[in-house]
Order: C-alpha cells, then structure tokens, then sequence
C-alpha cells in the first residue's frame, strides 16, 4: 500500500508537473501571440519616415551658381522681411538680423532671444542647412520659432539662400 500510494503519489505529481509546465509554457508562449500588435507599431515607422521626409531634400549647392541674385531679394522682401532684416548691424524683429548668415554659428545673433530648440541644434549655418530650415522650419528644427510655412520651390530657395550669401563683407565661397 504504501507503494501504491508512493507510485500514485507520483503519477500525481507527474501530471501536476506536466500541468504546470502546460500552463507555464501558455504563459511562455503567449508572449509570442502580441508579435501582432508589435507588427502594428512596426506599422507606425512608414508614417514617421513620411513626416519626416520634406527635410530629406537634394542638395542646393549646384544650383546656386546659377541661382538669381535679384530674384532672390524679390523673394525675401516678400517671404521674410516682415521678420528678418538682412544689412549689417540691422535690427532683431520677430526673427535675428540675417547679416552674414552663411556660416554664422546657429543662433548666436546678439540680442535675440532663441528658441531652445534652435539653440540645441548647434553647428554653422552651411547652405545645405539654410536650404532644410527655409524648405519647413517646423520639420526641421523641431520646436523652432521661427512660424514660416516654407518655400516648397527648390528655385525660389536657391535664389534666396545666393541673396542671403552676398548679405556679407565677404561671401563665403559657393560650394
Ligand atoms: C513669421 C516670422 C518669420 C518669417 C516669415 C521667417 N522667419 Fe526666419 N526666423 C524667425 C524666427 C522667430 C527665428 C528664430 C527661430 C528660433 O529661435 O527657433 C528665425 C530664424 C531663422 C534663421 C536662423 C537664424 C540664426 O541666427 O540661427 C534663418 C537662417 C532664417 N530664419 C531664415 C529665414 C528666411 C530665409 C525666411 C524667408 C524665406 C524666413 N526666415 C522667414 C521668424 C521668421
């Protein structure tokens, strides 16, 4: 008898056992179940890339040669004077004085008071950057201040990026 029970003992305990491991190996694999709702987040990323993608823009540096100088003032007198001034010592307004911006440090202009999101992007203002920030300010630096919907026209940039480049005692080179 007490074999028996011993041997019962253990028959029951086995089948415990193998109990616990159904349920415990469930709760393992269940896991493996949510790869649905992780696919969903996966979903997410093409959405984010798309937001992000009017910053991914091709370079501005060949067309500046050929950019127009005069058109380009045309462009800013009407798309950014009412916030920047462009002549040497100019006065700050809603935006800095642009005055040798190209490859002037990010938000160094004295006696302007920047967004901390400008002033954590670091870095000189190199044409490709001025191209980005003027194409969608928003996308670009996010958290910016700078309320400016953007110029979409790869030429209206181009031609306003070359007048903003003469805005200088000395021109930085083209690239
Ligand atoms: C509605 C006002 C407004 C308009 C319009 C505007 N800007 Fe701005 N801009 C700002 C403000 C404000 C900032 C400072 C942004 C910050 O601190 O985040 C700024 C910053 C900048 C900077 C960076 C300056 C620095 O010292 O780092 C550049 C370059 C610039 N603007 C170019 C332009 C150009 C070119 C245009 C026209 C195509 C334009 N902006 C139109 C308000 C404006």
């Amino acid at each position: 008898m007490a074999n028996f029970n011993t041997v019962a003992g253990c028959i029951l305990a086995s089948a415990l056992f193998a109990m616990v491991v159904g349920k415990v190996s469930n709760a393992v694999v269940h896991p493996h179940k949510l790869d649905k709702p992780a696919l969903a987040v996966v979903d997410e990323a093409p959405t984010q890339t798309a937001a992000a993608a009017p910053v991914e823009v091709s370079p501005i540096g060949p067309k500046l040669a050929g950019a127009n100088v005069d058109a380009g003032k045309a462009i800013f007198m009407k798309q950014c004077f009412t916030c920047h001034t462009t002549d040497k010592g100019g006065a700050n307004k809603v935006g800095p004085n642009l005055w040798d911006i190209v490859g002037r440090k990010v938000a160094s202009h004295a006696g302007f008071s920047y967004s901390s999101a400008l002033q954590a992007k670091g870095g000189d203002w190199s044409y490709e950057d001025i191209n980005r920030m003027i194409l969608k300010p928003t996308a670009y630096v996010k958290g910016t201040k700078m309320a400016f919907a953007g110029l979409p026209k790869e030429q209206e940039r181009a031609d306003v990026i070359a007048y903003l480049r003469t805005m200088a005692d000395t021109p930085k080179p083209l690239p």
